[in-house]
């Protein structure tokens, strides 16, 4: 009985994707292109035409979900469809195994290729959200702390890495890789209080929320990176617990109350951020580090060289860093104008 239900059950999986793809745009294929990131899609009468991979990505979403998720309402809701995932199910893309998703909803599961036609394997990232780093970006420029909360905001910092270099001394990827861990914490608060506040105060943010939200995962996806070089210990995840608990909650408080301060904090951490980026090259240099080759999910998301070395990604991060710094500290300069973000249209998509 449980096999006769399982063959039914893939039947009605593969009638589905039949009537999907009778009605709706559904061969898709992502692709990056020297000039950006196109989608080929077949049409109604089976016509390619090559759209802005966003506008396909929309439209594509909301047909199939529409199809599928029709016909198994259709179904009384009772009926469970097994659906193959093709793609790696954790974030890390790099493994093989296939993992079958047993749902009813009629999610579809995406695919999506690249431009030499094979498949796009990471599931945290699509190609539309891959980008080359801006590297001619100034990496000097620093804001001269004058006031009070300036001059708070920069010791903050200053004191913070003291321990850091204690701790880590001169081992730069295990460094890098912990620092990313709270790196990507600020953005994150920030988007999420100031989404709640323009819900409060039913305004726009001015593209804030999206531009501190993006921060926030191009640290997570510096550290997706790093801990492919890096294996943290034991007592190493037991130490970003603790910092994580005790930073998320600290800087929720600190942006609560003072948003200036907070942003200013966030421009000189990622100035050292940038420091330590350098000193890191340096060691790479020096032959102290060895130049492994680039992970592959930092080829991919940087559109790097297939022959890319750690020195290159390091090179990537610390152009992201820069852009970081300007950001933030561009924020705090808003509000020490008696502004509000809003007022100044967001960086959005700035790398
Ligand atoms: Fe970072
Ligand atoms: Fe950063």
């Amino acid at each position: 009985m449980m096999m006769a239900s399982r063959g039914g059950a893939a039947k009605l999986a593969s009638s589905m994707m039949l009537v999907s793809r009778s009605f709706s745009t559904a061969i898709a294929r992502g692709t990056i292109g020297k000039e950006g990131v196109t989608a080929k899609a077949v049409g109604f009468h089976g016509d390619v035409v090559r759209k802005d991979i966003s506008e396909f990505w929309i439209r594509s979403s909301v047909f199939g979900v529409r199809h599928r998720s029709t016909v198994s309402l259709g179904e009384k809701g009772q009926q469970q469809v097994n659906m193959k995932e093709t793609q790696p199910a954790a974030e890390g893309g790099d493994k093989e195994e296939k993992k079958e998703v047993v749902s009813y909803w009629g999610v579809p599961p995406s695919r999506v290729t690249k431009e030499d036609g094979t498949e796009w394997k990471w599931n945290c990232f699509r190609p539309w959200e891959t980008y080359s780093a801006d590297l001619s970006i100034d990496l000097k420029k620093h804001h001269a702390p004058a006031t009070f909360l300036d001059k708070m905001a920069y010791w903050t910092v200053k004191s913070l890495r003291w321990p850091t270099d204690l701790f880590f001394q001169r081992r730069y990827g295990c460094r890098a890789m912990m620092l990313e861990t709270v790196a990507a914490v600020p953005g994150m608060v920030g988007g999420m209080l100031l989404h709640c506040k323009s819900l409060r105060r039913f305004e726009h943010s001015g593209g804030w929320i999206k531009a501190l939200l993006e921060e926030a995962e191009n640290e997570r996806m510096h550290l997706m990176t790093f801990m492919e070089v890096a294996k943290p210990r034991w007592y190493e995840r037991a130490l970003v617990m603790v910092v994580q608990g005790v930073f998320f909650n600290a800087y929720f408080l600190g942006y609560l109350i003072s948003p200036k301060f907070a942003h200013r904090m966030v421009g000189y951490l990622e100035e050292e951020a940038i420091h330590s980026y350098t000193e890191f090259l340096k060691e790479l240099d020096k032959g102290n580090i060895k130049n492994v080759p680039a992970p592959a999910i930092a080829i991919d998301y940087w559109r790097m060289h297939p022959d890319a070395t750690l020195r290159d990604v390091v090179e990537v991060v610390r152009a992201d860093e820069a852009h970081h710094r300007d950001v933030n500290h561009f924020a705090s300069d808003i509000h020490y104008q008696g502004r509000e973000l809003k007022e100044a249209p967001a960086p959005v998509g700035y790398h």
